[in-house]
């Protein structure tokens, strides 16, 4: 038998990610106490590169709760996105459809902001442990692991929330009998880049073209972030600069918008999936962010979704620390996948609308961009994209 130090805690939080350190958080400033341990090491977290979108909500929880108010200064606002299609842009205005706004600031910057957070509290965050493993989830759980010292370490929790991403160890601590897995195949992936130009435009861009979907987003002043359709197999050896630059201006450019171009510094290929595990709840086990749902990037939803499931994660907890409600706690798992499923309709949605199906025949080019002139020609329509793409109020 191994030797383990045992420690208690009221919350055990498996992944260190943004839900996880977001949760961590929002429980001290209610006195509730948590242990937070995490495979990666913080550096490795850091170096990341994620998505950049935040709705107004997630901006407000970051800072109504005093994680920081970096995003507003460093942030940038944005009111409004642009749609492109048949050489065209189309802007779809959300200050004057739903009086919101998003604001571009990466999510390794929520990252880094949350761990200075814990660290300046004294938060209990361990990176870098290995051997994990969440036992008896189902009434009392304990949580097996090694740190980066090599110490055995058993953690005994009143309950234990699996925060620990789309390859989650906790998720599948929910005995098959008792849950029901969603899944959703895409023929195309994302090659993303990072380029060392100025913006190409105030906005993103979110363009359907015949040769395929291209994202143009930010990320500073003298970089930019860059996205294009792509096989999921692709190569990216096959990819020198000339050769990306020329895919990205046959599917943007034209009627007098040219791209910035510049040094890539970085490329990536991300497949994506559609997924959804539920219910996010089994007797003492609460799964949040993408332990639970992963979407496809296109509509910007993976992060502010893991941000909405611990809120209201949260607001259970608190509730039940202090007046033995479990009425709250109850209530997670359906209304955490109400949100859940509004975000993966809405980024099927927008990525079914804005790429090209590999198989799609005359028919089908032609009925999407019937479905993007609807979209842009109502008031309507375009209003379902804004309040959508901002963040639906909380229910
Ligand atoms: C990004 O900037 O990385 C980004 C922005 C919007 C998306 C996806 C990714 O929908």
């Amino acid at each position: 038998m191994t030797q383990r130090t045992t420690v208690k805690t009221q919350v055990a939080i498996i992944g260190a990610g943004p839900a996880g350190l977001m949760l961590s958080h929002l429980l001290a400033t209610a006195g509730i106490t948590s242990t937070v341990i995490e495979l990666r090491s913080r550096e490795e977290i850091h170096r990341t590169v994620r998505a950049g979108i935040l709705e107004h909500g997630t901006v407000n929880l970051l800072v109504d709760s005093g994680v920081s108010d970096r995003v507003l200064r460093e942030g940038d606002k944005h009111d409004g996105i642009e749609l492109r299609f048949n050489g065209e842009s189309h802007r779809i205005d959300f200050k004057d459809l739903v009086g919101e706004a998003v604001w571009l600031y990466p999510q390794t910057d929520v990252f880094a902001d949350l761990a200075a957070r814990r660290e300046a509290d004294g938060g209990d965050v361990r990176y870098g442990v290995t051997d994990v493993s969440a036992e008896d989830v189902e009434t009392n759980p304990r949580v097996l692991f090694t740190d980066v010292d090599g110490t055995d370490w058993e953690l005994q929790a009143e309950f234990l929330v699996g925060a620990d991403g789309s390859r989650s160890h906790c998720r599948s601590r929910i005995p098959e009998a008792a849950r029901r897995r969603y899944f959703h195949e895409y023929p195309f992936a994302w090659f993303g880049i990072l380029a060392e130009a100025p913006h190409s435009s105030p906005e993103l861009i979110y363009a359907n073209s015949p040769h395929g979907f291209a994202l143009i987003s930010q990320r500073t002043e003298t970089v930019q972030r860059m996205y294009f359709q792509c096989d999921p197999a692709e190569n990216l050896a096959g990819w020198d600069d000339d050769r990306i630059w020329a895919e990205l201006r046959r599917r943007v450019n034209g009627n007098g918008f040219e791209l910035k171009e510049g040094p890539v510094i970085d490329k990536v290929v991300l497949p994506f999936r559609s997924f959804v595990q539920e219910p996010m709840r089994h007797g003492k086990l609460f799964l949040a962010g993408d332990a639970a749902h992963t979407v496809p990037p296109t509509g910007a939803k993976g992060l502010n979704l893991a941000i909405h499931d611990v809120k209201v994660l949260f607001e259970a907890f608190e509730s039940f620390f202090r007046s033995g409600s479990t009425a709250l706690l109850d209530g997670y798992s359906g209304g955490a996948l109400d949100r859940v499923w509004k975000a993966q309709h809405f980024s099927y949605w927008m990525t079914s609308m804005l790429h090209q199906l590999p198989a799609a025949d005359d028919f089908e080019r032609s009925r999407q961009l019937g479905e993007l002139r609807s979209v842009v020609s109502s008031r309507h329509g375009r209003a379902y994209l804004a309040e959508a793409y901002t963040g639906w109020p909380s229910a």
